[in-house]
């Protein structure tokens, strides 16, 4: 897909179909995460899969019971992994950089589903104690219900791009 046809495909899916994505699909979308930009190339993130049903009904009670997310046949969630950029960036990489890593990759989840047909949503309102409790111990970012769309949304407004960019200064 040409990668504009992408970016204006991508839309926040809530409704999935229960089809599993095959293991080719996957590790097609793993790798492609694996490509994204990161500070010192550290990749300070780390990506918990889940496909488990208990685990994902889990999951959705930890985003504030959004239950869309467990209907999707796996869920990622994406993690800071703060110690690592430590390492190297002491208190920025453990605070920012490792946050952007995440982030980052995530992005590239969300653009590389596309590409393979399959659809996501970004969840950021969870609680973290409750996430943490399910994946392990690490700084949740973002969880990714992924799987084929079974819904087609209309695109949503934007901001206009004059209100946004600001030429020289603030
Ligand atoms: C940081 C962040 C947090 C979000 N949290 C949620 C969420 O908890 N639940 C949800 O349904 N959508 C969530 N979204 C998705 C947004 O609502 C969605 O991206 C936005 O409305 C634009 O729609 P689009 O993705 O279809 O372009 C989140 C998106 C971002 C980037």
């Amino acid at each position: 897909m040409e990668f504009l046809d992408v970016i204006h495909k991508r839309h926040s899916i809530r409704q999935f179909d229960s089809k599993e994505i095959d293991v080719k699909k996957l590790e097609s979308l793993l790798q492609i995460i694996s490509s994204a930009p990161s500070a010192g190339d550290l990749q300070s993130y780390e990506l918990v899969l889940v496909k488990d049903q208990s685990h994902r009904e889990a999951l959705a009670h930890a985003a504030l019971g959004q239950e869309f997310i467990h209907t999707a046949p796996v869920v990622l969630v994406f993690c800071a992994n703060a110690d690592r950029a430590k390492q190297k960036y002491g208190h920025r990489g453990e605070i920012l950089y490792s946050v952007q890593d995440a982030t980052i990759a995530a992005t590239y989840a969300q653009l590389a589903a596309v590409e393979l047909g399959l659809a996501t949503t970004w969840v950021g309102a969870f609680d973290e104690e409750y996430v943490r409790d399910i994946v392990g111990e690490l700084k949740p970012i973002c969880i990714m219900p992924i799987g084929y769309p079974a819904e087609k949304p209309e695109p949503t407004p934007r901001r206009p791009i004059k209100d946004i960019t600001h030429y020289e200064h603030l």
